[in-house]
């Protein structure tokens, strides 16, 4: 009696926030960034996870209310969709996707190759190249196939070079197929989604230095291969204090290429406590990325890394460091939001032709 009654409560619940999901989230206050970010034509995009976007309506207002896209934090990695060989997942991508769509947001995928969350199977395995190219060929058409036309954007190599320095990582895929695992991981994904733009996403590039010269090369090799690259990530987890004086700069050396970038992971973390006068930097450091990234024309948008500081990787990854995002562990905007707004309220919107 008493589990019967437990068990319907449960499902009661299930229930109750399966129909909080479907319900149209337009009372949230809409924050200003939206039709900012807008008229500039950029995204201002932020990373989801699938249980509070379930299960948490403050975590679903915070998004829809100050962001026009989101990014899939872990739940299209390859851990999670292809767990086992031949058996794929969608439940989790299938919720982002449906409330992006459900709330007019863009989604950037993320993301195909990389060399973490790879499930045991295929990290422990021992495949010749084209067994694994062959691999690699299924989970890519697979996850880009099915959500081919909805997806603006994808990752489709993440982190290629070593963490410093100019060499490329030597993961499972460079291990077996050699570095033009990256050409051939952007053709299988332009053959499922001719239509996404293909990008790079790389860390530590984003002050220049050896790392970004060699990413710079592989990517001015790819263009002139007429291999279907169209995009450079600037994933920017930032210290406080170390923001990168002249991001913009870098940025431009691949918009030469006729690439667009994008910031696609932005934090900037702070050392614990976090002071009122940090916090008040941080928003100038945010605000400085924001335009930075207006200032080159081929930028596309700015994603932020967690919707508030309790759903940030930074305390796990980072011990003695917090408040990396623009909204509190309570889902208040902090100084950083306004930051945000600043840049975008202060820039001229283009002019339409
Ligand atoms: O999946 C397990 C789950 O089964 C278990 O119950 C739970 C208990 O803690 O852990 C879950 O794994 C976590 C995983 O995210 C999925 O949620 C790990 O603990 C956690 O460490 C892992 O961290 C993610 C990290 O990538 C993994 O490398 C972060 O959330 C995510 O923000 C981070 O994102 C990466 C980008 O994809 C690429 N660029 C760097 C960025 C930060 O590392």
């Amino acid at each position: 009696m008493a589990l019967a009654a437990v068990a319907g409560c449960s499902a009661v619940l299930v229930v109750a926030a399966a129909l909080a999901v479907a319900l149209p989230e337009d009372e949230a206050p809409q924050g200003e960034v939206p039709a900012l970010a807008a008229e500039h034509g950029v995204d201002l995009g932020v990373a989801v996870a699938v249980e509070p976007l379930l299960w948490d309506g403050g975590y679903r207002d915070v998004v829809t209310a100050n962001y026009t896209s989101v990014t899939a934090e872990n739940t299209m990695k390859w851990d999670s969709v292809q767990p086992e060989r031949g058996e794929f997942d969608w439940s989790g991508p299938d919720t982002v996707m449906d409330f992006a769509e459900r709330n007019g947001l863009d989604v950037r995928g993320h993301t195909l190759l990389w060399h973490n969350q790879q499930p045991a199977w295929l990290a422990g395995g021992s495949f010749g190249p084209q067994e694994l190219r062959q691999i690699m060929r299924e989970h890519v058409g697979e996850l880009v196939g099915r959500y081919e036309g909805r997806i603006t954007a994808w990752d489709v190599v993440n982190e290629p070079f070593a963490d410093e320095g100019a060499q490329l990582r030597e993961n499972l895929w460079y291990g077996v197929l050699g570095q033009d695992y990256i050409a051939e991981a952007l053709w299988a994904a332009h053959e499922a989604d001719p239509g996404a733009r293909l990008y790079i996403n790389e860390f530590g590039i984003e002050d220049g230095g050896a790392k970004a010269d060699a990413l710079y090369a592989l990517a001015e090799d790819l263009v002139e291969r007429g291999v279907p690259l169209h995009g450079i990530g600037f994933q920017s987890h930032f210290v406080h204090g170390q923001v990168p004086e002249d991001l913009a700069g870098t940025m431009r050396r691949f918009t030469g290429l006729g690439l667009e970038v994008a910031v696609t992971e932005l934090d900037v973390r702070v050392p614990e406590p976090a002071t009122d006068a940090e916090l008040a930097d941080q928003a100038a450091e945010y605000r400085r990325v924001v335009e930075a990234c207006l200032d080159v024309a081929g930028c596309v948008g700015v994603t932020v890394w967690g919707v508030t500081d309790g759903h940030s990787w930074i305390p796990e990854w980072f011990p003695g460091y917090t408040a990396a995002t623009p909204f509190g562990e309570d889902y208040r905007p902090k100084p950083a939001l306004e930051g945000i707004v600043e840049a975008l309220a202060r820039r001229p919107a283009p002019v339409a032709s």
